[in-house]
């Protein structure tokens, strides 16, 4: 199927929408992106998404000249014109073209895409069985918390999980965890506390992870943001790491060493009954 894809004001079969080969995104990864659910034609946390893209354009001080409202009747009419109930949109914003040029000028017209893909969230099988993971240096830049498009080091990252028969990669600097390579980390200790690493540059500031511990909080549970050493993680009761596609997945294996009784953990399960449950019903 062909979808339809947005790109700056217009609305193209996929095949046919086309960037500039001087556009910056492609040449300095100067471009910041957003991914947020659908499920059932709805989006999932659609606020703090549009928020953080915000932010993300300011850290980088490129210009967006959207409003709210047409932002979020552009997510609506991509989900409509591509007949899509369960999957993802994508969407990224870049500085724009120019010939290439370290400097930038503040005047560029940003490029701006969007696309859809249908695929099953909520029944991943993955979260049945969980996922392993491997401990892989931190090799990212310093400004985590802006959600660029600069991708390799964690493309490379999974990759290398993948060659060592693993699922992803947690990232860890200076003995501490930062985050999965697309996903925040958290751990169940063996006493019943959530512990997760608390915002700073060093990660991204997960949209799923600010849900997942109001969740958490709310059912009662102890919350505890705090970095954590990966020895912390594999002695941990259960592991699990989140995102807006993967929501709470269960991780069950961290170098090859299996975590409790290798199956995903009931307070992993319980956050994930809750997340979908509460998403849903504040889906827009
Ligand atoms: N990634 N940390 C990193 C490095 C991420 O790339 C992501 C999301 C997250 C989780 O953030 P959120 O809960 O807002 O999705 C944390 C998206 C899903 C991606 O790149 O596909």
């Amino acid at each position: 199927m062909i979808r339809t894809v947005y790109l700056n004001g217009e609305w193209l079969p996929e095949n046919e929408a086309k960037v500039s080969i001087f556009d910056r995104g492609y040449m300095f990864a100067d471009a910041v992106y957003e991914v947020a659910a659908v499920i059932g034609g709805k989006l999932i946390d659609y606020a703090d998404h549009a928020g953080r893209l915000k932010r993300s354009l300011e850290a980088l001080e490129i210009p967006f000249s959207l409003t709210d409202e047409e932002l979020l009747a552009l997510h609506r009419e991509i989900l409509a014109r591509n007949a899509v109930s369960e999957g993802l949109i994508y969407l990224q914003v870049s500085r724009g073209a120019h010939d290439r040029d370290f400097l930038f000028s503040g005047d560029l017209a940003p490029t701006f895409v969007m696309f859809t893909q249908a695929r099953t969230v909520i029944d991943n099988p993955k979260r049945q069985t969980g996922i392993s993971v491997i401990i892989y240096p931190e090799g990212r830049w310093a400004n985590r918390q802006i959600k660029t498009v600069q991708l390799l080091y964690s493309s490379l990252a999974k990759m290398e999980a993948r060659r060592q028969g693993a699922d992803d990669a947690l990232f860890v600097e200076d003995g501490k965890i930062t985050e999965a390579t697309s996903a925040n980390a958290h751990i169940v200790t063996k006493q019943g506390v959530l512990v997760t690493r608390g915002l700073s540059n060093a990660l991204l500031h997960g949209i799923t992870r600010g849900s997942v511990l109001d969740l958490a909080r709310q059912a009662g549970l102890a919350v505890e943001e705090r970095a954590f050493a990966p020895q912390e993680a594999r002695d941990a009761a259960e592991a699990f790491i989140t995102s807006a596609t993967s929501f709470v997945m269960p991780v069950v294996k961290i170098d090859g060493r299996v975590l409790g009784d290798g199956k995903p953990g009931p307070v992993s399960k319980k956050l994930l009954e809750l997340y979908i449950t509460d998403r849903l019903a504040s889906a827009i």
